[in-house]
């Protein structure tokens, strides 16, 4: 074997585990890749599909949120607390289907607290858009009652129903 017969074939084994190491390198960055993209793939699915606990302590967060904002004259973030006090997402239909199946005919009374908490988010919303500072606290304060009125009638009879106490 001359000289070059000898470069070649260690070429080719030089060639081969490249192609070996690639390899190797392309499946250790496969499993990494899935370490970071499967938790996001769940943590993103819990975001939608929260249960009516994480709904509450969203709306808790944006409604302190909001205050915090008002008295701060940071009118774009109460906005945008308005907003996500006024669009919280559903409660997921296993849950409401538990819900009505104990409160019944008196489900219309536990909804209106929750429309009423829609309807004066949507109105902080434009007052905040507005900047006007004599409506902002009476919308807060329509909210406060509600989340409260609903939370005096209903919050332990559901909590005890949903823990299974
Ligand atoms: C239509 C009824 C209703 C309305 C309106 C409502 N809540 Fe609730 N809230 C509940 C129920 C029911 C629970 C108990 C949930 C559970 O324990 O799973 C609860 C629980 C909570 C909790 C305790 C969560 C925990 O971790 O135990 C907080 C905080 C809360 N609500 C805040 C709010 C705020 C703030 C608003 C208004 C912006 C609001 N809620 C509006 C029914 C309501």
């Amino acid at each position: 074997m001359g000289f070059s017969a000898i470069r070649n074939r260690y070429y080719i084994i030089e060639v081969q585990f490249v192609k070996n190491e690639n390899r190797k390198l392309r499946l250790i960055s496969y499993i990494i890749m899935a370490l970071i993209l499967i938790p996001a793939a769940c943590r993103k699915n819990a975001k939608q599909n929260p249960d009516i606990k994480m709904i509450m302590n969203k709306l808790n967060a944006d409604l302190s949120g909001a205050v915090t904002a008002f008295h701060s004259e940071n009118y774009a973030e109460l906005s945008r607390r308005a907003i996500a006090i006024a669009d919280h997402p559903k409660v997921p239909l296993k849950q409401r289907k538990i819900i009505a199946g104990e409160l019944k005919e008196e489900m219309q009374e536990f909804k209106k607290y929750d429309v009423a908490v829609h309807s004066a988010a949507l109105l902080l919303k434009k007052a905040a858009s507005d900047k006007n500072d004599a409506e902002i606290p009476e919308y807060i304060s329509t909210i406060n009652k509600n989340c409260h009125g609903c939370h005096v009638r209903y919050r332990k009879r559901i909590r005890n129903l949903l823990r299974g106490k």
